[in-house]
C-alpha cells in the first residue's frame, strides 16, 4: 500500500485504519518506534485524504530550535526579531488546505506545546511579531518514537496536548513482530538497489535467512534497508555469512518470540531478480518457500492449525486459506 510492505497481520489491521482515518479530516498520531515507516504512514494518509492535491508540509520539531520552530510554524512579520527582514509565512499557513506533518512532536519544548494546542483548539496563528491572528485550515499528521503517554506521565508532555493530538491513533509496528514481511521487504530493497546500480543477482541461503529472521532489528525497516543495500553491493552472487554483520549472529540479539520460524527449509531464496524471467524464478522460489515454511509448521504441530498458525505468527484463517490455495495436504498420516 503506497510503497509501504507488509503483509504481516499487524500491518494489515494497520492499512485498514489508515484507509479509514485518511478519508477524514482527522488529527493522527502516529507512534512507534524509529525507523518503522512512520513518515511513510504519514505520507500515505495525505495521498488517499480529500486533500491529496494540496501540500504536506512536514516539519522535524526535533530538529530546530525552539525560537526558530515558532517562526518557522507559524511565521513572522518583519521586525519581530534581528535579521527578520521580511515577512514570513510559516508552515502552518503554507500548509493551509493541505496536511501539516508534525514530525518528533515528543521533542517539543513546554512553551511551543501550549500555543500548538492553541492553534489546535482554535485553528488560529499568530505570526511571531504580529498583532493579528490568521484562521487556518489543516490537517495535523503527528508522529513520535517515544511513547506519549510515558512522556505525559513524567511531565514532560503536556495531558493537554496529547488529547488533541491522539484523536487517531496508529500504532506502526517494530519489525521483529513481523518476521513474515522481512523476505519482501529484502526483495524490494534488493530490486532496488540493482536497478540503481544494474547488478547480478544475489542469493541468500538459509542460513543468511535464518539469521535475519533471528535478529531482532533494533532499527527496524530502516536498519533492514540500510543492510539491505551494502549486502547486495558487497556480494558477488550469494550473501556469504562472514559479510554478516556480527550483531545478526551473535545470540544476543535474538529474540524468543514466536516469529522465529525454527527450521528454515533447505532452499535458495533468489531475492534480486535481474530478467523477467528470474523474476518469475524468484516468485517460485518464494513460493515454493513459503509452502516449505507451512508445511514444517504442520508437521511440527502435527497438522493442528491452531498450533501452525501461532508457530508462524499468522492468523488462522490466513493459514487456513494458504492452505486450500496452495492445495498443501498431509503426506504421511499419523
Ligand atoms: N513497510 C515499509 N515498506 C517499505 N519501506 C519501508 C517500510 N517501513 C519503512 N520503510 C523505509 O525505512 C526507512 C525509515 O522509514 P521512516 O523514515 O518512515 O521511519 P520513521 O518511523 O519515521 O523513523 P524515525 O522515527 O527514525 O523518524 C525509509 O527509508 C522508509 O522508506
Ligand atoms: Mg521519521
Amino acid at each position: 500500500m503506497y510503497g509501504i510492505i507488509g503483509n504481516a497481520p499487524c500491518m494489515q489491521k494497520m492499512f485498514k485504519l489508515v484507509e479509514r482515518v485518511a478519508k477524514t479530516h482527522a488529527t493522527v498520531l502516529i507512534q512507534g518506534e524509529s525507523g518503522t515507516g512512520k513518515e511513510l504512514i504519514a505520507r500515505a494518509i495525505h495521498q488517499v485524504s480529500p486533500r491529496k492535491d494540496k501540500p504536506l508540509i512536514p516539519v522535524n520539531c526535533g530538529a530546530i530550535p525552539e525560537d526558530l520552530l515558532e517562526s518557522e510554524l507559524f511565521g513572522h512579520v518583519r521586525g519581530a526579531f534581528t535579521g527578520a527582514a521580511y515577512n514570513r509565512p510559516g508552515r502552518f499557513e503554507l500548509a493551509n488546505k493541505g496536511t501539516l506533518f508534525l514530525d518528533e512532536i515528543g521533542d517539543m519544548s513546554p512553551k511551543l506545546q501550549v500555543k500548538m494546542l492553541r492553534v489546535l483548539q482554535e485553528r488560529i496563528i499568530e505570526p511571531v511579531g504580529s498583532v493579528k491572528s490568521q484562521k487556518v485550515d489543516v490537517r495535523v499528521i503527528a508522529a513520535t518514537h517515544k511513547d506519549l503517554e510515558k512522556e505525559v506521565a513524567e511531565g514532560r508532555f503536556r495531558e493537554d496536548l496529547f488529547y488533541r493530538l491522539n484523536v487517531f491513533p496508529i500504532v506502526s509496528p517494530p519489525l521483529r513482530e513481523r518476521g513474515q514481511d522481512i523476505a519482501t521487504l529484502i526483495k524490494h530493497f534488493f530490486e532496488r538497489t540493482a536497478k540503481d546500480m544494474g547488478m547480478v543477482p544475489v542469493i541468500i541461503n538459509e542460513a543468511v535467512m535464518s539469521a535475519f529472521l533471528q535478529y531482532t532489528w533494533p532499527g527496524n525497516v530502516r536498519e533492514l534497508e540500510n543492510l539491505s543495500e551494502r549486502l547486495c553491493i558487497l556480494s558477488d552472487d550469494k550473501v556469504a555469512m562472514e559479510d554478516l554483520p556480527e550483531k545478526l549472529l551473535d545470540g544476543k540479539n535474538r529474540h524468543d518470540g514466536e516469529t522465529v520460524t525454527g527450521q528454515i527449509p533447505a532452499v535458495d531464496f533468489k531475492v534480486r531478480p535481474v530478467t523477467e524471467e528470474e523474476s518469475r524464478d524468484f516468485n517460485k522460489e518464494v513460493e515454493s518457500f513459503e509452502n516449505q515454511l507451512i508445511l514444517s509448521a504442520l508437521d511440527r504441530t502435527n497438522w493442528n492449525k491452531n498450533k501452525a498458525a501461532k508457530l508462524l505468527n499468522l492468523n488462522r484463517t490466513t493459514l487456513v486459506e494458504k492452505i486450500k490455495k496452495k492445495g498443501l495436504e498431509r503426506t504421511e498420516k499419523p
